[in-house]
């Protein structure tokens, strides 16, 4: 194959046919990797082939490991010898450079790979596959027959990223902050854009529980009209349009979103509806043209909310309404978001909502204020007294945990039993619908 084609063809492959890739295969492709470049020539990394799946599954369950690493038929383990050089980078980029060689001639094999970062505890990978100090794990490489053909996700543009003799600032940074305050609106479309759309198109990275979506069916519900146009207004990533699309088979539907891309995002997961992007509006819709604006969990992810809701005024009828779903700040889902940024020491995005982005929490009192300006406030309602979420993330703590727990405070060996004593009062509070104190609360308002 044409390198170019190589170049512009290859992409990291999440899903993959069951078929075992011979040894020869597997030789060739780390051969490929062999003749990457590698500081002093030191030859410093080896590669543990692994094709059990019981080996794949501790991976998962001891190290925290992705669970996609499950779907590959063989993964490479790389390992580098850490103890020369290791003041510098160029043992990681020795291993960067073989695995670029590895993901093209495997590609140019018809063979589909993706680099992990994402394998967890690299200590527990090393006892499982018996590599001793000062070898450490880098990253893996999953390979096998491509069970799906992922699109190209977004790239810099070559101006964004090409300077000459003198580095010129001209792209807006991503901060990583996971407060959104530290954000403007255009890093929010960016970080969208490029980072949430880093795997392919159609995963949740928004995680609802069953109970809560059917509460905000039946918030939502009453208002409905026949032929009715409802916006969903900056709803990323789409999870709750998905769970709520049926609400609406005799209405229009229309999404906006921050960009085209984040469009492409809601598209894969629903059907039936059109798409539009806000850019310092919300492009292509009429004023006074809609019956309803919603937004679901939409103002905790956006600064420069006021602008977003003189918009949703703008393009609303006279009697129209807007119905907006939030995360109260005042609630014991605020007391959560708190206890996660100044106890557990979380306040970048990385292993934290590095995909759906920042995220901060609103209390009812604001909204209401921000609301006050040009919508009448005529139906509130309080979902849940605990956050929903609690169910969710005793799920997932344990894998949770194992990737990323150094990174957290000691306060982390709290989490578990917070978790199962949160689960236990959940559910017994379940009944309580007080909307100033609800983790989750609706506000419905009509425009003024
Ligand atoms: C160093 C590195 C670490 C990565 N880690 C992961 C990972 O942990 N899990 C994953 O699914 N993809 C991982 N990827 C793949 C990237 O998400 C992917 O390269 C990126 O989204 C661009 O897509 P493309 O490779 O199809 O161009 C990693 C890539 C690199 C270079």
């Amino acid at each position: 194959m044409e390198l170019s084609l190589a170049l512009e063809g290859r992409r990291s492959v999440r899903k993959y046919k069951q078929e075992p890739v011979m040894r020869e295969v597997i030789q060739e492709i780390i051969k490929a990797g062999s003749c990457a470049p590698k500081p002093s020539n030191r030859q410093q990394w080896e590669i543990i082939v692994v094709n059990q799946k019981s080996i794949l599954e501790r991976f998962v369950k001891e190290a925290g490991a992705q669970e996609h690493v499950l779907a590959a038929p063989v993964v490479l383990v790389i390992v580098v010898d850490m103890e020369f050089n290791k003041e510098h980078w160029s043992n990681i980029q020795a291993t960067a450079a073989a695995c670029q060689n590895m993901q093209l001639r495997a590609f140019d094999l018809d063979y589909g790979s993706c680099v992990m970062a994402g394998f967890g505890d690299g200590k527990i990978i090393k006892a499982i596959l018996g590599v001793p100090d000062p070898w450490e794990v880098t990253c893996f490489m999953m390979l096998g027959k491509p069970d799906e053909a992922p699109s190209k996700p977004p790239k810099k543009e070559l101006e964004e990223i090409f300077h000459v003799n003198q580095f010129v600032n001209r792209t807006e940074r991503l901060p990583s902050s996971v407060r959104i305050k530290d954000w403007n609106l255009n890093q929010i479309r960016n970080h969208q854009k490029f980072v949430s759309r880093a795997y392919k198109l159609g995963v949740d990275y928004e995680f609802y529980d069953s109970d809560e979506l059917k509460k905000i069916q039946e918030c939502i519900k009453p208002f409905l009209t026949s032929k009715a146009k409802v916006l969903n207004l900056l709803g990323y990533d789409g999870t709750v349009l998905k769970h709520v699309q049926s609400l609406f088979a005799d209405q229009e539907l229309i999404d906006c979103e921050l960009s085209a891309e984040a469009a492409d995002f809601v598209k894969a997961k629903t059907s039936n509806v059109s798409f539009v992007t806000f850019t310092d509006k919300i492009e292509g819709v009429e004023d006074k043209t809609i019956d309803i604006v919603l937004l679901p969990f939409s103002l905790e992810k956006i600064p420069e909310k006021e602008k977003i809701l003189k918009e949703a005024h703008r393009v609303l009828k006279q009697e129209g309404k807007i119905i907006v779903f939030i995360k109260n700040k005042t609630s014991s889902y605020g007391l959560m978001y708190l206890a996660i940024i100044h106890l557990l020491g979380v306040k970048h995005l990385e292993g934290f909502y590095v995909r759906s982005g920042p995220f901060e929490p609103i209390s009812i009192f604001s909204l209401k204020k921000l609301l006050s300006s040009h919508f009448i406030i005529e139906n509130k309602t309080g979902i849940f007294l605990l956050p929903a979420e609690i169910k969710i993330y005793t799920g997932k703590a344990d894998g949770y945990l194992r990737r990323h727990g150094q990174k957290l405070s000691f306060f982390k060996y709290l989490i578990k039993p917070a978790l199962w004593l949160g689960n236990a009062a959940f559910t017994s509070t379940k009944w309580i619908n007080n909307v100033y104190v609800s983790s989750t609360s609706c506000i419905v308002a009509r425009k003024k």
